[in-house]
C-alpha cells in the first residue's frame, strides 16, 4: 500500500478533532473544560473515561490507556497507523495519494485479521458493482429493491449488492486478484468442497454488515427465489473479526440519531433497518434475527439508555422475546416495546403508511414492558388465577432486574394498579426476587472462585488488561480517583438494600416528601418531612443501622449534620478520606435518575408525579431495609434452633421463639404501616 507522505500527516491531524471521533463512539458529556464519557475499553459504571478537545487527547482512568485522536482508532478498532489514518482522512475529506493495487506479496506481509477487512471491502465493491452495472444484477437484483420501494440514495449508503449467479463469480475475480483461498474461506465468501472453490452467496441479494465506524466484517444475502426449501437469508459466518453477538445492524448509520434523540429502535432483520431509515426514522438498529445479546445492549448503551423494540404483529417469537426485555433492564435500560398491526414489520408498515403516520404510530402505541408483558400473557393463559399468579411474580421478577431503585419504584404502583394488588404486595415480591438474585450471584461467585483453573485464569486476566499504576495524569489535570483498588467495597455491592437506602440519602436527602398521618382520633393530617428526616427517623424508632462499615460511617456524618439542621452535598462526601465513601457517591451520582438533575434543595420545585415517584421511592427502600433486616433476623433464629437441636433448654426455645414472634408482627407492622402511609 502506498505510503501517506509526512505532509499529508500532519494535514491529517490538524484537521482532526479527537472530540468528534471518540464521539462516534462513546456518549460524551461536558465536565468543566474536558468530556468525561463511559470507558469503551472495559465495562464500567462510573465514567472514567476523559477526552480534552483543547489538548486533543484521551485518558481512561480504569485501564490507563489514553493518546491521541489516531493512538484511540488503533485501539477501539484494531487499526493499524495507516489505516487509522486513512480513516482520519476519509471522515475529514483530505485526499490521499491514488493508492497502488496491493501486490500478492505486500498482501501476504499483512496480517491476517487486515487480510479479511480487505477482502471483504473487495467483496462489498464486487457485488455493488455487479448490482448496478451488470446485466444480470440489473435486470433481478435492482429491479427487486426498486419494487421493494428502496430509494436508489438508499441502496447506496446501505451498500447493497449481489452475488452473481455463477458457481465462481466472486471466487475467481478474488483469486486473480491475488487473494488466498483460505482467507476468502475464512470470511466464509468462498467455500471449497472436492477441490473446487465456489461462491457462498450466489444468486443472493447482499447487505454488508458494519462496524460502529464502517468497516464491513460480514454480510446478509437474501435469496431471491420464492422457494420455502431454500433459506431465506445467508450470513456470513464469524471469524475473527465478525462476532455476531457483539454487532447490531445498522448502527454504523444510526448512532448519530440514537445521541440525538435519546433512544434507539431495536427490530429484526435487514430490511425493517433500511426500511425505518428511509422513513425517516433513523435511530435504528436490528439484532438480524439472532436473540438479543448482553454485548448488543452494551453496544446500545454507549450511546443512549433507552430502547424500543418494534415487533411483528403475528410474530411467533413474542415470547421469546421477554429474555431480551429482562436483559436490557438488567443492563439498567429504559425499555419500551411497540408491536405492529397483524402481518406486518417495520418494513411493511413503514412502506404502507407514510413517514409521519408512522411516528404516530409508534408513539401511541409504544408501551412500557410491564403493560406488554401483562398484555400479551394475560391472552395466552386467560384468567386461570394459578396462571395469573405467576404471571405477576414474572413481572416483579422483570421489575426487581431494573438496578436503579427510583426507576423500580417507578413500575411498582404500576403492576399492582394492573393488576388490582396493594402495592406492599409487589413491594414484598419484588424484594424477594432481589434477594434471590443476590444469594444465586453469591453462590456463582463462589463456584467460580471454586473453579480449579479460575486462579490461571483471574491472573491472566489482570495482566492483560495491564493497567499501568493510575496516578494523576500531569496532561489533564485530572486527579486520579483511586490509588489503589478502583472498585466499590464488596460488602456494599452484598447488600443492596443498604445501597438503595443509603443513595436515596445522599442523592435526595433534602427534598421534602409529604406524609399522610393519622392521628389518634383518625384525623387525617398531611407532614411535609426531609427525605433524610423521615428514613433517619424511622430507623432509629426501630433502632436499625447500617451493617456495611462504610454505610455506617455515612449514616452516623448524616445524623450528626440533621441535628445541626444541615444537608450533606455529594460533594462533601466525595472529599472524605475513606475511599469506599468516595467511590460509593461517585458511583451513584453517575447513575442518578432524572430527578435529580441538579443538587434539588428542599425549596425546589416539583411537578406532582416526581413528587410521588420520590416519595414511593423512599418509602418502598425503607420497607425493604426494614423487612431484609428483619427477615435476616428471623432467619438466624431459625438458623440457631435448628443448631442447637435438643440440647436447647426450655428458656432458650421460649426466648427464641417469642422473639420469632415479635419480628413476625413487626414485618406484618411494616407492611400495615407502608399501606397506610401511601396515598393512592
Ligand atoms: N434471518 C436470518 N436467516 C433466516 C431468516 C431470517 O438470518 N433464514 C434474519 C435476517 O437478519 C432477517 C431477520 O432475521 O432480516 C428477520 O427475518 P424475516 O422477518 O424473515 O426477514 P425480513 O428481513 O423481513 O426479510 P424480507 O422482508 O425480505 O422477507
Ligand atoms: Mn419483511
Amino acid at each position: 500500500m502506498a505510503i501517506i507522505p509526512p505532509h499529508i500527516v500532519d494535514d491529517i491531524m490538524q484537521n482532526s478533532r479527537i472530540e468528534e471521533v471518540i464521539g462516534e463512539f462513546v456518549q460524551l458529556k461536558r465536565a468543566g473544560s474536558n468530556l468525561k464519557g463511559l470507558s469503551p475499553f472495559t465495562d464500567e459504571k462510573t465514567a472514567s473515561f476523559v477526552v480534552s478537545p483543547a489538548k486533543q487527547i484521551f485518558k481512561c482512568f480504569s485501564t490507563g490507556k489514553g493518546g491521541t485522536v489516531v493512538s484511540f482508532l488503533m485501539e477501539k478498532e484494531h487499526y493499524t497507523y495507516p489505516e487509522a489514518l486513512r480513516w482520519l482522512a476519509e471522515k475529514y475529506g483530505i485526499q490521499l495519494p491514488e493508492d497502488k493495487p496491493a501486490t500478492a506479496e505486500e498482501l501476504a506481509a499483512i496480517s491476517e485479521r487486515e487480510s479479511l477487512h480487505i477482502i471483504n471491502e473487495f467483496a462489498k465493491d464486487h457485488f455493488k458493482n455487479n448490482l448496478h452495472d451488470s446485466e444480470e444484477g440489473k435486470k433481478i437484483a435492482l429491479s427487486y429493491f426498486i419494487e421493494r420501494g428502496f430509494r436508489p440514495d438508499i441502496i447506496e449508503k446501505f451498500q447493497l449488492g449481489y452475488s452473481i449467479n455463477k458457481s465462481d463469480d466472486f471466487t475467481s475475480a478474488a483469486l486473480t486478484k491475488g487473494y488466498k483461498i483460505d482467507y476468502l474461506e475464512k470470511v466464509g465468501i468462498s467455500k471449497t468442497k472436492d477441490n473446487r472453490s465456489f461462491d457462498f452467496f450466489r444468486g443472493r441479494v447482499m447487505f454488508p454488515i458494519h462496524s460502529v465506524s464502517g468497516r464491513v466484517l460480514g454480510f446478509g444475502g437474501r435469496t431471491l427465489f420464492t422457494d420455502k426449501k431454500i433459506a431465506k437469508y445467508f450470513n456470513s459466518p464469524e471469524s475473527i473479526i465478525y462476532n455476531k453477538s457483539e454487532i447490531l445492524y445498522g448502527l454504523h448509520f444510526s448512532k448519530g440519531d440514537i445521541i440525538k434523540y435519546d433512544n434507539c429502535f431495536l427490530c429484526e432483520g435487514y430490511t425493517d433497518v433500511i426500511s425505518m431509515y428511509q422513513a425517516g426514522i433513523q435511530n435504528v438498529v436490528s439484532s438480524s434475527g439472532t436473540s438479543l445479546t448482553r454485548e448488543q445492549i452494551r453496544l446500545v448503551k454507549r450511546y443512549t439508555k433507552n430502547i424500543t423494540i418494534l415487533y411483528d404483529g403475528d410474530a411467533a417469537g413474542i415470547k421469546a422475546s421477554f429474555r431480551g426485555i429482562d436483559l436490557i433492564l438488567e443492563e439498567g435500560l429504559n425499555v419500551k416495546v411497540v408491536l405492529f398491526p397483524e402481518g406486518e414489520d417495520p418494513d411493511s408498515y413503514s412502506k404502507a403508511v407514510s413517514s409521519s403516520e408512522l411516528e404516530t404510530y409508534i408513539k401511541t402505541n409504544q408501551q412500557d414492558f410491564i403493560s406488554f408483558k401483562a398484555e400479551v400473557l394475560l391472552e395466552t393463559e386467560g384468567n386461570d388465577p394459578i396462571k395469573k399468579a405467576t404471571l405477576i411474580k414474572d413481572l416483579a421478577h422483570s421489575v426487581s432486574l431494573i438496578p436503579d431503585q427510583i426507576t423500580r419504584s417507578v413500575f411498582i404502583p404500576e403492576l399492582a394498579k394492573r393488576f388490582n394488588l396493594k402495592e406492599e404486595v409487589i413491594w414484598t415480591e419484588v424484594t424477594k426476587a432481589r434477594n434471590e438474585a443476590v444469594e444465586k450471584e453469591k453462590k456463582d461467585a463462589k463456584r467460580r472462585s471454586n473453579a480449579p483453573n479460575s486462579t490461571a485464569k483471574a491472573s491472566t486476566a489482570r495482566t492483560n488488561t495491564s493497567a499501568p499504576h493510575p496516578t494523576a495524569d500531569p496532561y489533564l489535570n485530572e486527579p486520579s480517583p483511586f490509588e489503589e483498588s478502583p472498585s466499590i467495597p464488596v460488602e456494599i455491592l452484598e447488600n443492596h438494600n443498604e445501597h438503595d437506602l443509603m443513595r436515596i440519602l445522599v442523592l435526595y436527602g433534602p427534598m421534602a416528601i409529604s406524609l399522610e398521618q393519622v392521628g389518634e382520633k383518625g384525623q387525617k393530617t398531611l407532614l411535609e418531612v426531609s427525605v433524610a428526616e423521615y428514613i433517619c427517623s424511622s430507623l432509629n424508632e426501630d433502632d436499625l443501622g447500617f451493617e456495611s462499615p462504610t454505610f455506617t460511617s455515612m449514616y452516623q456524618l448524616i445524623n450528626e449534620s440533621l441535628q445541626e439542621n444541615t444537608f450533606l452535598k455529594p460533594d462533601f462526601f466525595k472529599s472524605q478520606l475513606d475511599q469506599g465513601i468516595v467511590q460509593f457517591v461517585s458511583e451513584i451520582e453517575m447513575n442518578k435518575h432524572e430527578l435529580s438533575h441538579n443538587w434539588i434543595t428542599r425549596h425546589s420545585i416539583f411537578t406532582n408525579s416526581e413528587q410521588d415517584k420520590l416519595k414511593e421511592a423512599v418509602l418502598g427502600s425503607v420497607y425493604s431495609f426494614k423487612s431484609s433486616k428483619v427477615e435476616k433476623r428471623i432467619k438466624e433464629i431459625q438458623q440457631q434452633l435448628i443448631k442447637l437441636g435438643t440440647e436447647i433448654t426450655n428458656e432458650e426455645l421460649m426466648d427464641l421463639l417469642s422473639e420469632q414472634v415479635a419480628l413476625e408482627q413487626i414485618k406484618k407492622a411494616i407492611s400495615v404501616q407502608l399501606g397506610r402511609i401511601i396515598i393512592h
